[in-house]
């Protein structure tokens, strides 16, 4: 099994990552921390607290961290809708009657390096929204890299982006965050625009989620069919769409991640220097250096090796890049682990 921590910006597919971390035998969830991102802080630990009640997760400690980027304040998106949640949080087919959940009081700092130093084993972080929090833990304490296993993050592109024409949404919203963690000590493993934006459920499959009798079944579905912008230019796109016929997509997003962690045999990896700009028009661009092989190991599918080492160009890291993906067996992966909640 993985020991994992999450940190979130819950957010429609967090919301799906969540629900296939609690269903999967072979994830250990040990704690979620939560970051503004998607929306505010206080929607995301809302939120994240409410997909575990739906799951009947058993309980595990969920925390608020960063309230903004480090550097420079982002702009609202409102790509998730109003409460960041698919505008499901008010739907009352998801309330929990006896809910006990509240959130943890440490900040999501203190409650990363205190699972940390407690973890028998190192850690895998799974960061699926902006890298605040995760920069923060590397600078406040530094000591703790060799606890970590390695940082899977969704986020970045080796192409084209989303929140602008090259930059990813969850770099783009905190670049020096991204580059903090590519910079530090730790193996970090890019699931990026490259393979996220494959991986899509049938709108079959989706609406046997929502007939289906489990309430995060139901859920799934009902998240699976918001339809999800990414522009923060386009703050209305959402609820313009809904007026609209909406247009499905189906995609399981973030929860991909997750597959990349329990199934690395379905990606194409290369590991390759990245480096995040942080200046002008490409601000959040993730720049991968595709030229040269870096070794003989270079490029490789299946599981990542090694540990992390400098890049050959200066101010570069090697990263193990996602770049393609067998999306109908994460599809298939994300829908016989969903079926295992109640
Ligand atoms: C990322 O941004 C958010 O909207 C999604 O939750 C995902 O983490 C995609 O760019
Ligand atoms: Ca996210």
């Amino acid at each position: 099994t993985h020991p994992v921590l999450l940190d979130v910006d819950t957010g429609v597919d967090d919301a799906l990552a969540i629900l296939f971390a609690v269903a999967h035998p072979e994830i250990e969830l040990l704690g979620i921390t939560c970051v503004a991102g998607n929306t505010s802080l206080e929607n995301v630990v809302a939120n994240t607290l409410r997909v575990l009640d739906v799951a009947d997760a058993p309980p595990v400690p969920v925390a608020g961290g960063a309230i903004r980027p480090l550097i420079e304040a982002a702009r609202a998106s409102h790509a998730h809708g109003s409460d960041g949640f698919g505008e499901l949080s008010a739907d009352p087919d998801f309330a929990h009657p006896h809910s006990f959940r509240a959130a943890d009081p440490r900040h999501a700092v203190d409650l990363l390096r205190d699972l940390l130093l407690s973890a028998a084993e190192p850690v895998t972080i799974v960061a699926l929204a902006p890298q605040t929090n995760l920069a923060l833990l590397l600078r406040q304490h530094p000591e703790l890299a060799p606890q970590i296993e390695r940082i899977l993050f969704m986020g970045g592109s080796a192409g084209v982006g989303n929140a602008t024409p090259v930059a990813e949404f969850n770099v783009w919203h905190d670049p020096e965050a991204a580059a903090i963690v590519l910079d530090s000590s730790v193996q970090t493993f890019m699931y990026g625009l490259d393979v996220f934006n494959q991986v899509t459920i049938d709108r079959a499959d989706a609406d046997s989620l929502l007939a289906a009798p489990g309430a995060s079944a139901r859920l799934a579905g009902r998240l699976l069919q918001f339809p999800m912008g990414d522009d923060p230019d386009a703050p209305n796109e959402s609820a313009a769409a809904a007026d609209a016929a909406p247009s499905y997509t189906g995609h399981i997003g973030d929860a991909g991640a997750l597959c990349a962690l329990v199934d690395p045999g379905a990606l194409r990896i290369e590991r390759r220097p990245v480096r995040v700009e942080l200046a002008g028009f490409a601000r959040g661009q993730t720049i991968v250096d595709r030229r040269q092989r870096v070794g003989e190991d270079a490029i490789h599918a299946g599981a990542a090796a090694g540990s992390g080492s400098a890049g050959t160009l200066p101010g570069t890291t090697l990263v193990d890049v996602a770049l393609d993906v067998d999306r109908s067996r994460y599809a298939r992966l994300f829908l016989d682990t969903i079926a295992r909640l109640p």
